[in-house]
């Protein structure tokens, strides 16, 4: 049996718009994505968020559900446009209390809420008034808005996230856009991640000053990254492998944990990447309590030599020209229903990358999970390749934690099918099946066997 460090957090991850709905109710604003899905063309099949998976009026099935699991964590998004309709300005005290309710059913079941404040949906005024993420603004308008959700929710939430995903919001956002708010560009990305970073940083200043002496609650950010394997030993691929790691993950990584962007991003990018003040930077260093990462999949690195990268729907480590980068998979790896190669030993391998970079912080998995094609038969789902992925990527953070890495905490993607953003509803990831036209929730095999896992603390 793995056994897993007794105070190890099992958990699973949703965000408000992937599973709300009730996009006009409430007293909500709209967001970017209500505006995005809205467009014709950005959507797989036309979908949108506007019901998702009527979690807003099904929440405390849901957390019945979770209860029925054992589940012990669970991470949630608030919807900003539901706390700050048009993004600044008096709370709505509907959307206030959407979030209190759930918070209060999580712990009246024993479940602990890890709150992300921030997971893409900007409410849209801030878009059409200030460019959303481009506007120095912005950073002091966040701070505001996690005030509200400190003062409101600090209370009773000991585990909060400013962003989920910089990396995602900045290149398929604001480079690729594929996501929202669709922009195209080779500067804007790095535009919008500065802004983010000083945002992350404000809330965290006054969290600690304000909330955490009498809350006593603990503050990160969540930040994505596949792993890049060097395609052959090279020096010019090992150096290409650790380039796009620095573009993935040090681009926010680095400025929280070391202090600037990584050296390489700025000889590279130059004046496209802007710079920190010394009041900037002192605020960023060491802003986040833990840290928090999203991880799904590995590929091969290699130098690009002027070579173009393949690009998937969900981007492709980032600005290509800008680190030179050649992205392959092994032919031979398994697939997940997005595409993404299965490569456990992948996930070691970054948690080592962390642990050496930003000298042994506390590690949480954040989110991992499988899209697998789930078919109800019998009123179950046989969902075993999922099974599989988890148990052979939770072996691998097993081994990690052996070998010393300090990792704290597994959240699996996602307690529930879900709006899976420009794919919609036609990939699947939860642990629960959802039927979109009764809204019915079924439990799939890999429900139970997590279940199990979290009853055992262990594999
Ligand atoms: C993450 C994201 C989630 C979820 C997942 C699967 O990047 O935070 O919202 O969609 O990927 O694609």
């Amino acid at each position: 049996m793995k056994k897993f460090p007794k105070d190890f957090t099992w958990g699973t991850a949703t965000a408000s718009y992937q599973i709300e709905g009730g996009w006009q109710e409430g007293g909500k604003g709209l967001s970017i994505w209500d505006a995005f899905a809205h467009t014709p063309g950005k959507i797989k099949n036309g979908d949108t968020g506007d019901a998702a998976c009527d979690h807003f009026h099904r929440y405390k099935d849901d957390v019945a559900l979770m209860a029925k699991m054992g589940l012990k964590a669970y991470r949630f998004s608030i919807a900003w446009s539901r706390i700050q309709p048009a993004g600044r300005g008096k709370p709505n005290p509907k959307g206030i209390k959407f979030y209190s309710d759930l918070i209060d059913e999580l712990l009246d079941h024993g479940i602990a809420p890890w709150v992300t404040l921030y997971h893409w949906d900007l409410p849209l005024a801030l878009q059409l008034e200030l460019d959303g993420w481009l506007n120095p603004a912005m950073p002091e308008i966040f701070r505001d808005y996690a005030a509200i959700c400190f003062e409101n929710f600090g209370d009773r939430v000991q585990h909060w996230i400013t962003f989920n995903e910089p990396w995602v919001v900045s290149i398929l956002g604001y480079g690729q856009g594929v996501f929202a708010p669709g922009r195209v560009s080779t500067s804007e990305p790095y535009q919008a991640g500065h802004q983010i970073l000083r945002a992350h940083a404000k809330a965290v200043a006054l969290y600690r000053e304000k909330f955490q002496p009498k809350q006593n609650g603990r503050i990160g950010i969540t930040n994505n990254c596949d792993w890049r394997e060097p395609l052959t030993d090279s020096e010019s691929d090992r150096l290409a492998a650790q380039r796009a790691l620095e573009f993935f993950l040090g681009w926010f990584a680095d400025p929280i944990f070391r202090g600037d962007y990584p050296d390489v991003m700025r000889e590279r990018v130059a004046d496209r990447l802007p710079k920190f003040t010394p009041e900037d930077k002192t605020l960023i260093l060491g802003s986040a309590d833990f840290f928090g990462i999203n991880h799904y999949t590995t590929l091969y690195a290699a130098e690009a030599k002027g070579k173009s990268a393949p690009t998937t729907p969900y981007g492709n480590g980032g600005i290509s020209e800008d680190q030179d980068v050649l992205l392959t998979a092994d032919p031979h790896w398994d697939k997940t229903e997005m595409g993404w190669s299965i490569v456990p030993w992948g996930l070691r391998k970054l948690l080592h990358w962390i642990d050496d970079r930003y000298e042994h912080p506390e590690i949480v998995i954040t989110e991992n999970g499988c899209a697998c094609s789930d078919r109800v038969s019998n009123s179950k789902v046989h969902d075993a390749k999922r099974i599989q992925f988890l148990s052979d990527y939770m072996s691998e953070a097993y081994r990690a934690i052996q070998e010393g890495v300090n990792l704290k905490g597994y959240f699996l993607w996602s307690l529930m099918d879900n709006f899976e953003w420009a794919l919609g509803f036609s990939i699947r990831f939860g642990i629960h099946y959802v039927d979109y036209k009764t809204q019915e929730r079924i439990p799939k095999d890999s429900a139970h066997w997590y279940g199990n896992i979290m009853k055992n603390n262990g594999l």
